[in-house]
């Protein structure tokens, strides 16, 4: 079951700053910036899912960084959100691989279903949807990311209406 925290996002609290320094001291001293990637990590788990401004900005100061040095690296990658997501986050592959298995046909269908754009998030704050370049389980396409989780062979209505109604029902979906 995904937990979904609720510190201020726009605050690091005492345990998420003790966690950051812990995760600092695995690297040699002056190269802090490599801690950045799993820094942000734990600061986007903590934090409801996402990373402010207010919270990069922080993350700058506690690593000795400018926020320019944060924000490339948080907008870089899609695994960082920059404004708040709903409780699940549906990461779905858009690569060509999965295209071609009915890819863009599952992006259409959840927007269809939820009643959301991509990047958007449904009325209830339970769905978030968002698209990702490959995942790797190309071989199982089409395919997307909920969570830590990856769910596949999306290629029908059913499964997704299964999908989505095991996550909204009971917070989780057994493949
Ligand atoms: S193309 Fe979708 S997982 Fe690789």
């Amino acid at each position: 079951m995904l937990a979904v925290k609720t510190n201020n996002p726009t605050t690091l609290t005492e345990e998420i700053q003790i966690k950051i320094r812990e995760v600092m001291e695995q690297y040699p001293a002056g190269k802090s910036k490599s801690a950045l990637l799993p820094v942000l990590h734990i600061v986007q788990d903590e934090n409801a899912g996402w990373l402010s401004v207010e919270a990069m900005e922080k993350v700058a100061e506690l690593m000795g960084l400018r926020p320019i040095e944060v924000y490339e690296v948080a907008t870089f990658y899609s695994m960082y959100n920059l404004k708040p997501v709903g409780k699940f986050l549906l990461e779905v592959c858009r690569t060509g691989p999965c295209a071609i298995m009915k890819g863009e046909w599952l992006i259409d269908y959840l927007k269809k279903k939820l009643k959301i754009d991509i990047g958007e998030t449904t009325v209830d704050g339970v769905f978030t949807l968002k698209t990702v370049e490959c995942l790797g389980a190309c071989g199982y396409a089409p395919m997307m990311q909920i969570g830590e989780y990856y769910y596949e062979h999306l290629n029908s209505e059913e499964k997704v209406d299964k999908l989505l109604e095991d996550f909204r029902m009971k917070g989780f979906n057994k493949n």
